[in-house]
């Protein structure tokens, strides 16, 4: 099969330039999961670091939500963690309990020991993935490749492990090492950018037509240690990744208190949950950018009727702004029925 022609003019990299749409485009952060029979059947013969490491079957479940949901963009199926695996660090996911680190990072020594990693090589096989992604999709479907922030890398590689947050809800180990070790702490940090930032490139290269980056756990910071420990490493990579040419999305949850700095980091479009209206979101971040999100995912187990009140309520903050792409505030959870994505898909395109 040759390639498709570039879809510039797709809905989803037009909102992305902030430029007028039919209407507006849609895509569910975790659009690829555990909610889809399809996925879950896959699941069932292979794990998920099976599925991630094999390029064939990972295009094949960043397909699958695409025609099943008719959303606008694709999300290449990886996971931020997969870098540890060539950082050393051990990586195994367990039913149940999530991510689990085997040697996690608790002091300089373990930052100053970490290998070097190249994602052209070390990371050959996700690209690999993007490639076959990019050319299997629909030409009006682009594909997003992505990286985890350093924060939200940084607060797995710490914790070492558990569900969302490294299994920590305080984030203490983190935190404790950011005060106890700042030095260390922003040594890693930086390593974790610019890895972060130039795997980004290089899936634009393979054929990611926008990036986004998950720095999903900023939000339990202070405005001011946002500001002095991690802004400076975010804005380090988003600068690497703009780079490639492609829009960026910079995505996190939580980021209300601090948003005009989260989005001075960089990015393209700025991702928010539902703690903030969308319509504050875009006064906040500026005319300069576009806005992505960011529908509560639990509204999706809400009778239809709740439901659909809270997507037109999103819809009415956004308004007739350019630049407004329709998401959730966080990632599908695996409870969720597929008809009520289905129902957002269509009441967003005007159903
Ligand atoms: O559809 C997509 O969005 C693409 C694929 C994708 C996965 N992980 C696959 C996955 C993406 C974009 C991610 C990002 C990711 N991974 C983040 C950032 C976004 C967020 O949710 O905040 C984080 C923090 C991770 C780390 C991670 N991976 C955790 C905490 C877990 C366990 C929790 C859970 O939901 O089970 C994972 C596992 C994981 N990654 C699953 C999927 C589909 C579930 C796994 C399964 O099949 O067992």
């Amino acid at each position: 099969m040759s390639r498709q022609p570039a879809p510039d003019d797709s809905r989803f990299l037009k909102a992305c330039r902030r430029e007028p749409v039919d209407v507006t485009p849609v895509w569910f952060m975790r659009q690829a999961g555990r909610y889809l029979p399809e996925y879950r059947a896959l699941r069932a013969k292979h794990s998920l670091l099976e599925l991630c490491h094999d390029p064939a079957l990972a295009a094949e479940v960043t397909l699958q939500p695409i025609a099943r949901l008719g959303v606008d963009a694709a999300i290449l199926f990886a996971d931020i963690l997969l870098p540890f695996e060539p950082l050393g660090l051990g990586l195994s996911f367990s039913p149940g309990e999530g991510p689990q680190i085997e040697r996690p990072i608790r002091d300089a020594a373990a930052v100053r020991e970490l290998p070097a990693v190249d994602p052209a090589l070390d990371l050959g096989y996700v690209l690999e993935a993007v490639r076959l992604a990019a050319r299997a999709l629909p030409a009006n479907v682009p594909l997003i490749g992505f990286a985890g922030g350093p924060f939200t890398l940084a607060s797995y590689a710490i914790e070492g492990g558990g569900g969302g947050g490294g299994g920590s809800r305080t984030f203490a180990r983190t935190k404790a090492f950011m005060y106890q070790e700042p030095d260390s702490w922003h040594q890693l940090l930086d390593r974790l950018a610019y890895l972060a930032g130039r795997f980004l490139a290089a899936q634009a290269a393979a054929g990611a037509r926008a990036l986004q980056l998950f720095d999903s756990w900023v939000g339990c910071l202070s405005p001011q240690d946002y500001h002095t420990y991690v802004q400076p490493h975010s804005r380090r990579t988003l600068t690497l990744a703009v780079r490639a040419g492609v829009p960026v999305i910079h995505f996190g949850t939580g980021t209300a208190p601090f948003l005009e700095d989260f989005a001075a980091a960089g990015g393209d479009v700025i991702g928010v949950d539902w703690r903030i209206p969308i319509d504050q979101a875009f006064e906040r971040v500026g005319p300069a950018r576009a806005v992505q999100g960011n529908l509560d995912p639990a509204a999706l187990l809400a009778p239809p009727a709740e439901r659909e009140r809270q997507v037109r309520d999103v819809l009415a903050h956004a308004g007739a702004r350019p630049g407004f792409i329709f998401n959730l505030g966080h990632g599908v959870l695996p409870e969720t029925p597929v008809e009520a994505l289905r129902a957002v898909v269509e009441l967003v395109h005007g159903g």
